[in-house]
């Protein structure tokens, strides 16, 4: 793809038919059950094969671990969450390599197949393409409350089940649309990823705050000022690209900076098909997509947020 403009995952192309795409992702435990963290761990890592439109096939682990601090078992735990995960991905664990550390880190490195021709990347948006994005946002606030000790046991299941499901059926729906550019919502947050792509692609975005689905109690979270840190540095670092209308509410705003973890496909389609694809991707149990926007040619490299 180029270094000079990052994508979700590097694209090597063997033969005019097959492109490998390889992707790396590690991080430190979100939540505390070991087993949903192995499952987070992978959905996430494969989650940027999914966004560039390819099949993953061949994964390897990526272990940290404090073998003087913590029980084996836990390790345990976590690989099987990944391995289960992987399975259901349809994906052959080939290898690994773990080494001891302080801090627990577990993640993958991924390597997925795609038709040259068929790479979606963050450029390429187009004059009248309308935006579906397939997850809800809020992971970061709520894994911010979770370390505070104030989230419920229900928000927790809700919000481990959310991250650890994989973006595979939305990639294998989306083959059959007219898909222009797909990007996967993760550190830099909504706002950041899509700011990437107008950037990219020379165009400017309208965005729909009132329609862009948000995960349950994250607005009270926000309003409890349980922001992590993460978002304010997208802000800053993005809030050039933003022009956030002032009867948004302030809370909502922080919510479309928050940093995601294993977040939905940010998906643009031609304008005509987007609702086909929206109820094809909700008939296959992703209901909480929607459509939050579309692309426009004005204001350049500016997403407009109303
Ligand atoms: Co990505
Ligand atoms: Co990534
Ligand atoms: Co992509």
């Amino acid at each position: 793809m180029g270094l000079e403009k990052a994508d979700d995952a590097g694209v090597y192309k063997v033969s005019d038919d097959l492109a490998l795409i390889q992707t790396v992702d590690f991080f430190t435990p979100i939540v505390d059950d070991p087993y949903a963290f192995g499952q987070i761990a992978a959905a996430n890592a494969l989650s940027d094969v999914y966004a560039m439109g390819g099949e993953p096939k061949t994964a390897m682990n990526l272990v940290a671990f404090p073998l003087k601090d913590m029980d084996i078992s836990v390790l345990r735990q976590i690989i099987q969450g990944g391995l289960d995960k992987l399975r259901e991905a349809g994906v052959v664990l080939v290898g690994g390599h773990s080494v001891e550390d302080k801090e627990l880190k577990y993640g993958l490195s991924v390597t997925g197949f795609i038709h040259p021709h068929r790479v979606l990347t963050k450029k390429n948006l187009q004059i009248g393409d309308h935006l579906i994005l397939t997850k809800p946002l809020g992971t970061g606030i709520i894994n911010t409350a979770i370390k505070g000790g104030l989230a419920s046991k229900e928000i927790i299941n809700t919000v481990t089940r959310l991250m650890a499901t994989l973006n595979k059926d939305a990639a294998e729906i989306m083959e059959d649309y007219p898909v222009h550019a797909c990007t996967d919502v993760t550190g830099f947050g909504f706002l950041g990823h899509l700011a990437e792509m107008v950037v990219d692609s020379g165009t400017g975005a309208r965005i729909q705050a009132n329609q862009v689905p948000i995960l349950p109690q994250t607005l009270n979270y926000a309003g409890m000022g349980l922001i992590p840190a993460g978002a304010y540095k997208n802000r800053e670092f993005f809030e050039c690209h933003a022009d956030v209308s002032p009867g948004i509410d302030p809370l909502i705003s922080d919510i479309l900076f928050d940093p995601q973890t294993s977040g939905g496909l940010l998906i643009c389609v031609e304008g005509n098909r987007a609702e086909d694809l929206l109820q094809a991707l909700k008939q296959k149990g992703i209901r909480d997509a929607v459509i939050v926007g579309q692309v426009n040619s004005e204001p350049k490299e500016r997403i407009v947020v109303g």
